[in-house]
């Protein structure tokens, strides 16, 4: 009941039609999965478009790592050899049956002990000097570099551009989706607000563990322009699968144009009347009445009284195409509009643990919910003043010169609205009490 079809969803565990495997069939399959995996192995490789890939070298980061990789693999493949020659050769010469007298001992030869530890001692020199080299390429932040703060919580993320102060007052930030230029290192800093999670973008460059009350630093970077996908790496709760970012790298003048518009935005103010404008009263106030609690609360929208951090930055959620933390994509602007699209956000606002397991969000539909460990009552909304605050929501645009999305290309979307098998919201019935799992457990 509380499942979310996401995937295209095969049955598991079915078993074969014909009972076991016969043996003619077992080597067909391994040499399909033999080439599945080398057609992989090879794609990424080639920094075609692929979903989650260290094997983009379009990115600095990767390339190194590929550099070292090849160095260690190459190693790796020489030792093994002339390993097995001598081992092959050795048993082959001293065979039993072709000596009957025990064989020479070289317990006491100086000369073959010490080259047996000098050499293996070379071995690891040369990958450590390695090692330490791309490290040493990776590792400096440099003052000039574009710096992003990171900030994992349970189950979504925060970017934000400690550089730029918002005109609105407070630093713009944006929830879910990371806006960064390409052709340089771009600078992150990394945390987490509760548990561990993973910061993990591999087609920008490797992975980091975003540690509460810990900042790490580390350098992201690609020379190509488009949106990449972005994951938890670390098992972090229900929705640990369903917390997803999108990285969107730009060149360097529509970064700053995004950049530039970012911090000149405030919330449009919505035209008197308007679905928008009861929309943005909830959002501020909530409903007093049924105890339904105001967004504003969790939520920032620059430019409005709107500051809550508890929850993630929604100043440009009109401009986003991902819902959820990344859990359902929308990839371009028509599917963002389509009545999909609405469904899920209406079904989010309403009852957000249900469509999203461990999500800490308040319910809208009367039903329980986990607010810091204990069970609370969630306030009621109409469905008329749920879709009201989403139509305030997706008025939260940037102005379209700075829409990163347009024109950018992206790499490994699951797009659900384009996609037959796409996500299907459970049906929502007011009032029924979901056990929802507690996010830190
Ligand atoms: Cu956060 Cu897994």
């Amino acid at each position: 009941m509380n499942t979310i079809h996401r995937h295209s969803g095969q049955p598991q565990g079915t078993p074969p039609p014909h009972g076991r495997l016969s043996h003619q069939k077992l080597r067909r399959t391994l040499g399909t999965a033999l080439a599945a995996g080398l057609g992989v192995t090879l794609l990424s490789g080639c920094g075609s478009q692929q979903l989650l890939s260290i094997g983009d070298l379009s990115s600095g980061y990767n390339r190194e790592v590929a550099f070292m990789s090849i160095f260690a693999i190459a190693l790796s493949i020489i030792i093994f050899v002339g390993v097995s020659y001598a081992l092959f050769f050795t048993v082959n010469k001293f065979r039993e049956d072709k000596h009957t007298a025990e064989p020479a001992q070289f317990h006491g030869n100086n000369r073959l002990e010490l080259i047996l530890v000098v050499v293996p001692v070379i071995i690891v020199m040369f990958l450590a000097v390695l090692t330490v080299r791309s490290m040493a390429i990776l590792n400096p932040v440099a003052e000039t570099s574009t710096k992003i703060d990171v900030l994992g919580r349970q189950f979504w993320w925060n970017f934000s551009y400690p550089e730029t102060k918002a005109d609105a007052g407070g630093t713009v930030t944006n929830g879910n989706e990371m806006i960064m230029p390409i052709k340089q290192d771009v600078a992150l800093t990394i945390t987490s607000g509760d548990v561990i999670h993973g910061f993990w973008a591999p087609n920008v460059g490797g992975q980091r563990a975003a540690m509460p009350a810990t900042l790490k630093t580390w350098n992201v970077d690609t020379d190509r322009a488009g949106v990449y996908q972005g994951n938890c790496s670390q098992l972090c709760g229900a929705s640990h699968a369903n917390m997803r970012y999108k990285v969107v790298a730009l060149d360097q003048e529509r970064y700053n144009t995004f950049l530039a518009a970012a911090k000149a935005y405030r919330a449009p103010e919505p035209a008197a009347d308007s679905p928008e404008a009861r929309g943005y009263a909830i959002f501020m106030q909530g409903k007093p009445a049924t105890g339904a609690l105001a967004c504003a609360a969790c939520h920032r929208v620059q430019g409005t009284p709107a500051a809550g951090a508890a929850g993630p930055d929604l100043s440009f959620f009109g401009t986003r195409r991902t819902l959820g933390a990344g859990m359902w994509e929308f990839m371009t602007e028509e599917h963002w509009e389509t009545p999909r699209a609405k469904e899920i956000l209406h079904a989010w606002i309403k009852h957000s643990p249900l469509v999203k397991p461990g999500s800490l969000m308040p319910t809208y539909d009367g039903s329980e919910y986990l607010a810091s460990g204990k069970k609370v009552k969630g306030g009621v909304l109409t469905d008329e003043e749920i879709d009201d605050v989403a139509a305030y929501l997706r008025g939260l645009k940037l102005p379209e010169e700075a829409n990163y999305w347009n024109d950018t290309p992206v790499y490994g979307s699951s797009d659900a609205a384009a996609s037959d098998t796409a996500a299907s919201v459970p049906a929502q019935t007011a009032k029924t009490t979901q056990p929802t799992p507690g996010g830190n457990q």
